[in-house]
């Protein structure tokens, strides 16, 4: 296995001027080397490569990279190859490989949401409080071995029980409400989650990264149903599907994906042999999570709660769906009922059957509920009826599903499918098809930890490297934004502070519009390399770009302000050892942190 230090020695042997040589006639321009893109056909060069930063990049297309990103790309070869042939090119001998050496800076918080899990569930198992809970959930029809498999556990009727118990291990407080497991007021620390069975949320691999706490006792009834963990470093709604660490392996062998609205629903079909199941946290489904499906299959079974708010859901997830590349069916369950209840009234028997043998095609669906009861006489209802399945085609993005739906819609209003089918060409003409999300690339993951800027969360970087778009749209707006950054620039990191102050400074003091073959000539080495990664960034950005989203950029960099100050005092409170000193940078922490939550939800609002 190639360790990190391997690694960074191929790359440090390996010229990238001659490796890049073997593939592209390159000239010298002053600190680099310019020729033709490999990648994309162009008549003027715009592929640039920096010797002393071993970088190639095009600032046509975005192609390049380090010179085992553009070994992959040029050979169409896989990560551990690249580096192999480079390896052999350097006359340099490895052990194998593997990059993941650096030990990842989240196992801390992993180890503390695993140590609160195991708590609940003791929690669950051990007390004559638990035996309620149990009780609860045998009624509602789950087994020990179901209660056991989902790793269900209890959160205490008290002020803050969990609190004392991950204290008396040593965590430290910023770490508990970092995680959304505490909270404080002017009474002190308390508990987010009591009285609620604790289901755990894990991410893909299994680590436990939030609850989802249901209320058991009728006398609660007028709680919230259901409490999630708020959004922390490790939670992030729009990337979480419950149960996907259990269903992966299903997901693979079934070749499908079954999504519910609900956990309760999950462990219904799971118990019934659906193992396949997964469900959001109350969300919508978003792109992000059918990204992350998509890894696993390309073919989805919507089965949602059979009500009216249940099929209107369905129908978005479907557009979601689709726009990842899934074929979609769904799965209505009679009389407006939910998976659990359906298994609870029925049996899980009756309820695997229903659906293996109810199982719809998304499309015609549409198709259906599009005309049903529809007065097609009447022709501006023929016309949504036309536009809602012309939309529904599209989406689709397929010339068999076209075809069949062009062919049934001119049947069904007794016109021509020439008609028909040019009516849907105009449709295409004046809507936009939504982009298609890059498949995921596993080297994109690697490659972040080896050159973008360290301890800058993937978004802070996004954020950061759009005012650079929008800096170079014009000199005004670049002067425009300067004059707001100002008192920002610590929330900048120093590679971008760098780039940017080169741009206001050197570039626009100069010149009055942006022209980047005479930027980049600007630029010393660190710059260059810098600037070619955001740009390669923004290729892939989908930003509306507009005013409110640029005003968002500016936002982020407030709150990241926050987060630098917290980074500042968790730093203090490992220095000291007094007890006055750590209290006192703990109540400035959660004051800090009570101004960023007051920021961020003034932003939502
Ligand atoms: P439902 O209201 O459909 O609940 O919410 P359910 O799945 O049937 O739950 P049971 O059977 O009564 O226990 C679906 C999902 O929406 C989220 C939860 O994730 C739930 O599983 N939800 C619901 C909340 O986040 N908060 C709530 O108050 C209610
Ligand atoms: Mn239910």
């Amino acid at each position: 296995m190639a360790s990190k230090q391997e690694l960074e020695q191929i790359v440090d042997a390996t010229d990238i001027v001659s490796l890049v040589s073997e593939y592209v006639k390159l000239e010298r321009q002053g600190k680099n080397y310019k020729g033709l893109c490999p990648f994309h056909n162009e008549d003027t060069p715009s592929f640039v490569v920096n010797q002393e930063k071993k970088i190639a990049h095009c600032f046509g297309c975005g192609g390049g990279g380090d010179p085992i990103k553009f070994l992959m790309q040029i050979e169409n070869i896989e990560f551990k190859d690249a580096v192999n042939r480079l390896a052999e090119r350097a006359g340099i001998k490895i052990s194998g490989y593997a990059i993941n050496s650096k030990p990842n800076p989240l196992t801390k918080y992993y180890q503390i949401m695993q140590q609160a899990q195991a708590f609940y569930k003791k929690y669950l198992e051990n007390t004559d409080k638990g035996v309620e809970a149990i009780n609860y959930l045998y009624k509602r029809g789950l087994d020990d071995e179901t209660i056991k498999m989902f790793g269900v556990g209890l959160s205490p009727n008290e002020h803050n029980f969990l609190y004392q118990v991950l204290k008396e291990s040593n965590i430290l407080e910023l770490d508990m409400s970092d995680l959304a497991l505490i909270d404080k007021n002017e009474k002190g620390y308390y508990d987010l989650f009591t009285k609620r069975i604790m289901f755990p949320i894990c991410n893909e691999s299994g680590n436990v990264i939030g609850f989802s706490g249901r209320i058991f006792n009728s006398d609660d009834k007028n709680q919230p149903k259901y409490v999630n963990s708020r959004e922390t470093i490790l939670f992030k709604k729009k990337d979480v599907l419950f149960n996907l660490n259990l269903a992966k392996g299903d997901i693979l062998k079934k070749k499908r994906v079954i999504l519910h609205e609900g956990q309760m629903d999950v462990i219904a079909s799971y118990r019934s042999g659906l193992k396949e199941a997964v469900c959001t946290l109350g969300t919508a489904l978003s792109i992000e999570q059918a990204n992350i499906l998509r890894k696993y299959t390309n073919h989805a079974v919507i089965c949602y709660d059979g009500d009216k708010a249940g099929i209107n859901a369905s129908l978005k997830a479907i557009k979601v769906f689709q726009n990842a590349g899934f074929i979609v069916h769904l799965v209505l369950l009679p009389n407006g009922s939910d998976p659990d209840e359906y298994v609870l009234n029925n049996g899980i028997d009756a309820y695997k059957n229903y659906f293996e043998s109810h199982m719809i095609d998304a499309n015609t669906y549409i198709f259906e509920q599009a005309i049903l009861n529809k007065n097609l006489n009447d022709e501006t209802i023929v016309d949504s009826v036309k536009s809602e399945i012309f939309g529904m085609i599209y989406s689709a993005n397929s010339k068999t599903t076209e075809e069949s739906f062009l062919a049934k819609l001119s049947e069904k209003l007794k016109v021509s499918y020439q008609a028909i089918s040019n009516d849907f060409q105009s449709y295409c003409n004046t809507h936009q098809r939504p982009k298609r999300v890059e498949k995921y690339d596993d080297y994109e993951n690697d490659y972040e930890t080896l050159e973008k800027p360290i301890n800058k969360s993937k978004l802070d970087f996004r954020y950061e490297t759009r005012l650079f778009m929008y800096a170079k749209s014009s000199r005004d707006k670049a002067l425009y934004i300067d004059k707001l950054l100002l008192n920002k620039m610590d929330a900048l990191s120093n590679d971008s502070r760098n780039l940017w102050i080169k741009l206001i400074n050197d570039y626009y003091e100069h010149y009055e519009e942006f022209n980047e073959t005479l930027f980049i000539s600007m630029l010393d080495a660190n710059c260059f390399a810098y600037y070619a990664t955001i740009t390669e960034t923004l290729k892939k950005d989908k930003a509306p770009y507009n005013d409110s989203d640029l005003n968002c950029c500016i936002e982020h960099l407030n709150s990241t302000i926050y987060d630098r100050h917290n980074e500042k005092l968790n730093a203090d409170f490992r220095k000291t050892d007094s007890e006055i000193e750590q209290s006192n940078i703990v109540s400035l922490r959660f004051e800090n942190k009570n101004k960023k939550d007051k920021l961020l939800i003034n932003r939502r609002k």
